[in-house]
């Protein structure tokens, strides 16, 4: 056995982070692919990795130290289970299986449980940054065990980014904890790609400006406190011309936005847990809509607003579109860290926020600046009861919801759709209001259902007869 660390499947995500393991001091690194061409092909390719070629399970059990470790980049679902249970059949009790794809985490948990009666350690690992990222460093989310943790952490802290000088990585929690928080990275990916989405079709409807011009205030936003892996690529890809037809690509590109479902996945957790992340869910529901063409050629009769939208002052409005999607930026992952906090209490989990927000400092595609003031704010407070009451992010809503409050006004006006921008900000009324309606909420589900209500002023929980004399009796409690 003269391998330390294994990967099964080849294709882009896994050579690469089988490239990124090699590159490191003292790992060599087992390879196996379903078919055999891609592993000669790899190992043809980089020679100077000093992979360890394996042409079956077997094999590559035999090429690992002990106890063996493999990393698993396969596609989710049942390929995933159909390697797990192949290694499963060749490794013994205290090795390591790691699946590194974008699982849904209740597949990790019930995939944990299943390998763990065999004494072998499965652990769900979110792994971000893309292609580039699993080559050069990603940002990891690992779950799993403590005891697979003491041998899984230093491979992976040698391969993960770096941010500040400290490694994107941390044990996130047991079972299916690292599958969970990266399936929440990934619907904060979502809300942060709409806000931007939103911000750029704003200044182009309302300025008037090209795509080459939006692309140099994003560029500049870069270099402020928006500064982000998603805000600079924005500039590039808005600064892209089509080399077929000389127009800015970004008005080539067919507008139906594609998903793979962790978004979806993050909402529909959400809703299971009871968190509203209503910026992510609009941001999911965009690319829905985004991707119902029919639907879309038939309401494009439907009239919008007589005026045209032109706006008075451009770099007024600018500045206005910056400042509210900063703050509806702060609201995405205020909810994302909620639900965190929420799937944690739910599936008993220790998760730390800050260290989450740490690893997604660097190698991810949300990573951003902006992550170090969300560590500072749970390193002032663990318990945090929301991450936008913080003081560095109260304050940012303070000086932004005035221009934010005006940027939602102005897209509605035009008629120019902002869903994350606007539910971000009816999110931000909802929760500091000092009174909500759903007091009346309460007095109609009474009405219809008999299913009670509480009182500001006494204890006890109460029903109105609303059918019989209308006079309130004492209930019990039906929520
Ligand atoms: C990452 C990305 C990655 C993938 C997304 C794309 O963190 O590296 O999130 O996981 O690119 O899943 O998701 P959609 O296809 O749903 O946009």
């Amino acid at each position: 056995a003269s391998a330390n660390i294994g990967v099964v499947g080849l294709a882009v995500m896994g050579s690469n982070l089988a490239r990124n393991l090699a590159s490191r001091e003292g790992n060599t690194v087992a390879i196996f692919n379903r078919s055999h061409a891609k592993t000669e092909a790899l190992l043809a390719e980089h020679p100077e990795a000093g992979f360890v070629p394996t042409a079956s399970y077997a094999e590559f059990a035999a090429s690992l130290q002990k106890p063996r470790t493999a990393i698993i980049m396969v596609k989710a679902g049942v390929p995933t289970d159909a390697v797990i249970q192949s290694l499963v059949d060749v490794f013994e009790p205290g090795d390591i299986i790691v699946d590194g794809g974008n699982a849904y985490f209740p597949d990790t948990i019930r995939r944990e449980k299943a390998v763990r009666e065999t004494g072998i350690n499965f652990v769900g690992a979110g792994i971000s940054g893309g292609e580039e990222g699993a080559l050069l460093g990603p940002s990891i989310m690992p779950g799993g065990s403590d005891e697979s943790w003491v041998t899984l952490g230093p491979i992976l802290r040698s391969i993960a980014a770096i941010a500040e000088g400290e490694p994107c990585v941390t044990h996130v929690g047991h079972d299916g904890a690292g599958h969970f928080v990266k399936m929440v990275h990934n619907g904060i990916e979502y809300a942060d790609m709409q806000l931007i989405a939103e911000a750029y079709d704003l200044i182009r409807r309302g300025t008037g400006k090209t795509p080459a011009e939006i692309a140099d205030i994003f560029a500049e936003w870069n270099r402020g406190e928006l500064e982000s892996y998603l805000i600079e690529i924005t500039a590039e890809v808005l600064r892209q011309i089509d080399a077929e037809t000389g127009q800015p690509l970004v008005d080539i590109i067919v507008d139906q936005a594609g998903a793979k479902g962790t978004g979806a996945w993050t909402v529909q957790t959400a809703l299971a847990l009871g968190v509203p992340v209503s910026g992510i869910a609009e941001a999911t529901f965009a690319r829905s809509l985004s991707s119902h063409p029919e639907q879309r050629a038939v309401a494009a009769g439907l009239p919008g607003p007589e005026d045209e939208f032109e706006v008075e002052d451009t770099d007024a409005f600018i500045e206005d579109v910056r400042l509210a999607l900063f703050a509806s930026k702060i609201v995405a992952y205020s909810q994302g860290f909620d639900e965190i906090r929420a799937g944690a209490a739910e599936y008993d989990w220790q998760i730390d926020l800050g260290a989450i927000s740490k690893i997604w400092r660097g190698g991810c595609i949300i990573r951003a600046q902006f992550l170090n003031r969300i560590a500072d704010a749970y390193a002032a407070e663990p318990e945090l009861p929301a991450l936008l009451t913080a003081p560095y992010f109260a304050d940012a809503l303070s000086r932004g919801q005035a221009a934010w409050r005006r940027v939602v006004i102005a897209a509605a006006q035009a008629g120019i759709p902002a869903p994350a921008f606007s539910s971000s900000l009816s999110y931000y009324d909802g929760i500091r209001a000092e009174r909500l309606p759903a007091a009346l909420v309460q007095g109609q589900r009474d009405f219809f259902g008999a299913h009670t209500y509480k009182r500001i002023d006494k204890e006890g929980t109460f029903h109105t007869l609303w059918s019989g004399d209308r006079t309130e009796i004492e209930a019990e409690d039906t929520h």
